[in-house]
């Protein structure tokens, strides 16, 4: 799968109602959506999302975060997808996100960060089967 990556617009984006916007701006980067739901997590499955992080100050935090409102889930297609999507969200604290990236454009801080991105190939794959079936990967 080095060719796609899973993406999350996350709670603070959705109520800001920036959805729209990273969506196009994802496009235009010459991303192709290959699968894509909208979806409230429970606090359970934000914490099995999370599950890496589980031992992390923040964890409890990133759990009610991603549980708040209605996330967007996306498999994207690119040439090197993984690498050039990170580019493109930019560093994790926005603060530190270069301009033009959708961090630095849409992002609060880097608790409410508006997207994720996997970073790795092997990850990517995880997550994307964590949303989608094969059945919804187009
Ligand atoms: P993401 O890239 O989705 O993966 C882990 C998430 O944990 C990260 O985005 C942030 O939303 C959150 N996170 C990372 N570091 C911190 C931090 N120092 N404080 C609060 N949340 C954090």
């Amino acid at each position: 799968m080095s060719n796609r990556t899973f993406t999350m617009i996350k709670p603070d984006a959705t109520e800001k109602g920036f959805t729209g916007a990273i969506l196009a701006k994802i496009n235009a980067a010459g991303f192709r959506i290959v699968a894509m739901k909208m979806i409230q997590l429970s606090k359970e499955k934000a914490g099995q999302f999370y599950e890496v992080h589980k031992e992390r100050p923040f964890y409890g935090e990133l759990v009610d975060f991603m549980s708040r409102s209605p996330i967007t889930a996306a498999i994207l297609e690119k040439d090197n997808a993984v690498e050039d999507f990170r580019k493109l969200i930019g560093a994790t604290n926005p603060a530190n996100a270069e301009e033009g990236t959708i961090r630095k454009l849409y992002a609060a801080n880097v608790g409410e960060n508006a997207v994720h991105g996997s970073d790795s190939d092997e990850n990517a794959k995880i997550e994307a089967d964590f949303f989608f079936s094969k059945l919804e990967q187009f």
